[in-house]
């Protein structure tokens, strides 16, 4: 067995996955270590869930930098300290600009609750809904330069439940915690 993957979580929003990731680090069902947890929304309920499970937090505002790159540059700095050899979108509502892409070329991960390259962006559950797609489902894929593009490690389907947003989204959030865990697993023990 090799040693636990040393993992950054970044979110933005309540942090249902980061909880889910965190409980499976911590009961063993994924082989990795959360060093750090990266928000640009200090005020993100995540937040909270991180301090609570005990997981170190960098909190950067972008708007208190000049510019992108200065704003990853920071996080690149704690990323380093804390040895971070994975970064983990989970709910980071930002596009990932060249400073962390070149720093972690092929290494970072992200989840989107739809089936890609369809409903891309935000609020893509509510984009199915309104599509009227009667199937949608949950991507994991490596990140690039793009908007949820880069190559897909693993996809779900999820039935749209009864055409509303709320069901919806329940079921997709139990398919991303199971499918982010697994796939995580598979990718670390390459
Ligand atoms: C998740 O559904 C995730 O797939 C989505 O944000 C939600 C965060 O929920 N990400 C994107 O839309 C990325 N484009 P959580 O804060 O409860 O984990």
């Amino acid at each position: 067995m090799i040693g636990k993957m040393k993992i950054a979580v970044f979110a933005s929003g309540s942090g249902s996955n980061f909880a889910a990731i965190e409980e499976a680090c911590r009961n063993g069902e994924l082989n990795a270590e959360i060093v750090l947890m990266v928000t640009n929304k200090p005020e993100a309920y995540v937040v909270e869930r991180a301090e609570q499970a005990g997981i170190p937090v960098a909190a950067f505002r972008p708007k208190d930098f000049d510019s992108k790159d200065t704003y990853e540059e920071a996080i690149l700095g704690a990323l380093r300290a804390a040895e971070a050899e994975w970064l983990v979108l989970a709910g980071y509502m930002r596009l990932v600009g060249q400073p962390l892409l070149t720093a972690y070329p092929s290494r970072i991960v992200n989840i989107h609750p739809s089936l890609l390259p369809s409903f891309p962006g935000k609020d893509a559950i509510e984009q199915a809904v309104e599509h009227g797609v009667k199937v949608t489902g949950v991507t994991v894929h490596l990140v690039d330069e793009g908007m949820d593009t880069g190559p897909i490690l693993a996809q779900r389907a999820v039935d749209v439940v009864d055409g509303d947003v709320d069901k919806t989204a329940e079921a997709i959030h139990a398919v991303e915690h199971d499918l982010y865990k697994e796939t995580l697993n598979s990718l670390f023990s390459r």
